[in-house]
């Protein structure tokens, strides 16, 4: 591939070339090696042609682009989402000989004549660790004739000692949760149907176990699911809802539905596969909407199309009123640091202008955040733009204390979409649990923004087109009372691609 396009993002992954929509199949293996697969369109820079493409990284940053995973069986049939993972007790039969073996677990959609046919459950293995698949022969594990069956996420439920799939009737507003002793007999348990917001079709469902900060249980059990087309900002979007999950039932702890973005790029993330305990779940997600994607200008201009976000670790956190809300923040961001740009531990109302432009990656981490704020003083705003001293063009955001977080896209110039909505919000609210603290932190990454409040209580993915690259950064806070502290600190990130 070809990474020099000036919209090419430095510290996210695009594909080589051509279309990239949904991780696939993410999983780490006992070295720390994680594998992330992808659909893949490798004929256009539109869906339609979908195999699994495939990349390594061992510190999900810097990526490695691997030969394609799955191939389409014939020219009718395509490898829509899935998941993969290490099948170390060989309790599929296939792996004798070693405790590396990967299955993954796909869906395969077949278009008769160029009419939806049906949708099935398939899986193939891989003896070298994740980089060759072979169809099982007896294919498919979950038949069907429906048009509307797809997406098979696969985990490890270690109390039952058995391995769990929750699956998408996409237009029936249903998860399926199927069981499995050896990922190639499944047996049906339960639905989950009809849960907060239905859109046109239930897409990617995930389900895991996640840990809960201070919560009245350690942990508890995560079931996401992606709708599209009709999220409420348009296009495709994440839900989420936490509960109690016994190995074949899951019991969500409310009927709300919680998003899990506050912008429109954030669609069908999957959590690895493979990652020990619930000290931690690392998720990627696919920062585009299907509303756009397949119009952006990175087609035309530089051949290829998609990224995806940043590596986000999630916990879930006590939210006022609402209960609990799902944190999502960069996974060790650190990194990929490369030099300190600028550093203040005391702004007070000012502001920082920093020009950028010999930064390579043009790729920035910053985070703001006031301290010593009290119950009565906890107001003020931190706000940022980056522009371009050549075109002016800019996006723009920030957070007021105690209230709203906004994002502004609509000053970048390349790209003129009616769906390309430009001004999105969430709001806040300060708790005794913040500790007098209220915080901003974000990645800019030459065509994708993300922004997180509070460690990401509430975050927000955003992709834009300017004609000229962002160079020019301002960052400030105003309001802020007199005994609170504001610090703000800058790094460059690496060119990860270079
Ligand atoms: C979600 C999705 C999945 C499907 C895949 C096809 O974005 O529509 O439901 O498996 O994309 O590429």
């Amino acid at each position: 591939g070809n990474y020099t396009g000036a919209y090419r993002p430095r510290v996210h992954f695009s594909p080589p070339t051509e279309f990239m929509n949904d991780p696939n199949g993410m999983f780490v293996n006992a070295d720390g090696l994680y594998h992330l697969y992808y659909q893949y369109d490798p004929t256009a820079t539109v869906a339609g042609n979908q195999h699994w493409g495939h990349a390594t990284s061992k510190d999900l940053y810097t990526w490695e682009n691997q030969k394609i995973a799955l191939w389409t069986p014939n020219n009718y049939t395509f490898v829509f989402s899935g998941s993969a993972v290490v099948d170390v007790n060989n309790t599929s039969g296939f792996f004798p000989n070693q405790t590396n073996g990967v299955v993954a677990i796909y869906t395969l959609a077949q278009y008769p004549n160029n009419a939806p046919g049906p949708q099935t459950q398939n899986i193939a293995t891989s003896h070298d660790g994740g980089y060759t698949f072979d169809a099982y022969a007896s294919n498919p594990v979950i038949d069907s004739t429906s048009t509307q069956f797809r997406d098979p996420k696969v985990l490890w439920y270690e109390p039952g000692q058995h391995w769990v799939m929750v699956l998408a009737f996409a237009a029936d507003f249903s998860i399926g949760i199927y069981t499995s002793p050896n990922l190639k007999d499944w047996t049906p348990q339960s639905n989950v149907t009809n849960v907060g917001l239905l859109g046109l079709q239930y897409e990617c469902p995930n389900l895991v176990e996640i840990p809960w900060e201070d919560g009245p249980q350690e942990t508890a059990w995560l079931l996401a699911i992606s709708i599209n087309p009709g999220a409420p900002l348009g296009g495709s979007i994440t839900q989420y809802f936490a509960g109690d999950f016994n190995g074949t039932h899951f019991e969500p702890f409310d009927r709300a539905a919680r998003i899990a973005d506050f912008a429109k790029d954030n669609y069908a993330g999957q959590w690895f596969s493979g990652i020990p305990g619930t000290e931690s779940q690392v998720s990627i997600a696919w920062a585009s909407n299907w509303q756009y994607t397949q119009q952006v200008p990175t087609g035309p201009t530089e051949g290829w199309r998609s990224q995806m976000s940043l590596p986000r670790v999630n916990y879930l956190k006590n939210a006022t009123r609402i209960g609990y809300v799902l944190v999502s923040e960069p996974y060790n961001i650190s990194a990929v640091y490369t030099e300190e740009l600028a550093y203040n531990s005391s702004l007070g109302n000012s502001s920082i202008l920093l020009d950028y432009s010999s930064v390579e990656s043009g790729a920035l981490y910053f985070e703001a955040n006031i301290t010593s704020l009290s119950p009565t003083t906890a107001v003020g705003a931190l706000n940022f733009t980056f522009s371009s001293s050549i075109s002016g063009e800019y996006i723009t955001g920030g957070t007021v204390v105690n209230g709203d977080t906004w994002l502004d896209r609509g000053h970048t110039n390349a790209f003129d979409n009616p769906f390309f909505t430009n001004k999105f919000s969430a709001t806040g609210l300060y708790s005794g649990s913040d500790n007098g603290t209220w915080t901003i932190s974000g990645v800019i990454d030459r065509s994708i923004f993300e922004v997180f409040v509070n460690g990401g209580e509430q975050s927000g993915t955003m992709t834009f087109y300017a004609t000229q690259p962002l160079d020019t950064m301002r960052i400030g806070a105003a309001g802020i009372a007199a005994n609170a502290t504001v610090s703000v600190g800058v790094w460059a990130l690496a060119d990860t691609w270079a």
